[in-house]
């Protein structure tokens, strides 16, 4: 799916937050056979945050989207639509959507999760848009987030060492100016078991399995292509040219990854948010993390062009381009 948007959406407010536990490289040693040069090296990733085991996905997004409504000023009464975009909710149902719509307060919302992957958060953002210009809601919360430490094999280091648990929100609303100027989606269920959690739904399998597989070097190819590609299709959509995107914002996978798509686009280093090193990769909380740290840096600011492409499991795909507003 692609397309340039026609009625101006955009984003005013926007809150992250990660659990307090930092997991070092070091740590993660101790469990499987690693070490803190080869996770620094093939991955740049230094340490994440894991969740303790009394939080769940709705207590680590709470004060993201508390963050959010304060940013935009709103109250949780004045939402009509709250998606979370994650592989790790709360429980099956009730989604965390409508659980995190009843501590807010938002009993207007519709409410439910959604499930693409780390590309979750771009899906998300595309769906609140055509439901904010297509008049269905007015003020819409979506949310990305996923504890993927709950569903890692602490035996596995292949996967183990990359993934990290944190949350971000945006709150959605009709604007003067454009915010969102095109979305880019896509998926290829066929290669779906390179990334996948067998035995966690309707299909029976003769070995369970509760934790993440993933197919590595599949995975790394496939992220490669998509990340360059998507990003091309919209920027071409949209007539704009990787010269005038201001800010790209990446899913935070692996530094690896990053670099490629970087190079091959043809963004210089300075335009690009990188903070995989801190978080790993947050699945669905990726892309908001690293919204957060280019306002945070001062990169990302009103006015500016931003670029933003998720890839994960799915296999799926997403890029939306925005001018940044807030
Ligand atoms: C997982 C990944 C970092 C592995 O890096 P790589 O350079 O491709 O490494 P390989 O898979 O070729 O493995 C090389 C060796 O390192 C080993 N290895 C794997 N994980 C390791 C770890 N944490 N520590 C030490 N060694 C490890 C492998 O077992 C392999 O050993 P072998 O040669 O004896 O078989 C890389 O494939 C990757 O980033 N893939 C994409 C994953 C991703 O981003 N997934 C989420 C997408 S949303």
């Amino acid at each position: 799916m692609i397309g340039a948007t026609q009625q101006p959406v955009t984003i005013t407010g926007l809150g992250c937050h990660v659990p307090e536990r930092v997991v070092t490289n070091e740590e993660l040693a101790q469990y499987v056979e690693t070490s803190d040069e080869w996770i620094r090296e093939r991955t740049g990733i230094r340490e994440r945050r894991m969740a303790s085991k009394e939080e769940a996905l709705s207590d680590v997004a709470l004060p993201a989207v508390n963050a959010a409504l304060a940013q935009a000023g709103f109250e949780g009464q004045d939402i009509d639509l709250l998606i979370v975009a994650t592989v790790t909710p709360d429980m099956a149902f009730p989604s965390t959507g409508a659980i995190l719509a009843d501590r807010i307060g938002a009993t207007e919302a519709a409410a439910y999760d959604l499930s693409a992957g780390c590309t979750g958060f771009v899906y998300a953002l595309a769906q609140a848009y055509g439901m904010v210009a297509g008049g269905l809601a007015t003020r819409a919360l979506v949310v990305g987030g996923d504890l993927l430490s709950r569903i890692l094999d602490w035996e596995d280091r292949s996967t183990l060492v990359l993934f990290g648990d944190g949350a971000g929100a945006v709150v959605l609303e009709a604007a003067e100016e454009p915010g969102f100027l095109g979305f880019e989606l896509g998926a290829d269920g066929g290669g779906g078991a390179n990334l996948w959690l067998p035995g966690s739904g309707s299909r029976l399998f003769d070995e369970p399995e509760r934790y993440v597989k993933m197919n590595g070097r599949e995975v790394f190819k496939f992220a490669t292509r998509v990340l360059v590609q998507s990003a091309q299709d919209i920027l071409a959509r949209c007539g704009v040219s990787v010269e005038d995107v201001d800010v790209y914002v990446p899913h935070q996978a692996n530094v690896r990854i990053i670099d490629h798509a970087t190079r091959k686009l043809g963004f210089p280093q300075e335009k690009v948010v990188m903070n995989v090193d801190r978080y790993g990769n947050t699945s669905s909380g990726s892309i908001p993390l690293a919204l957060a740290d280019g306002v945070a840096d001062g990169r990302l600011r009103r006015g500016q062009l931003v670029l933003m492409t998720g890839m994960g499991a799915g296999l799926t795909w997403g890029s939306a381009l925005m001018r940044w507003s807030i």
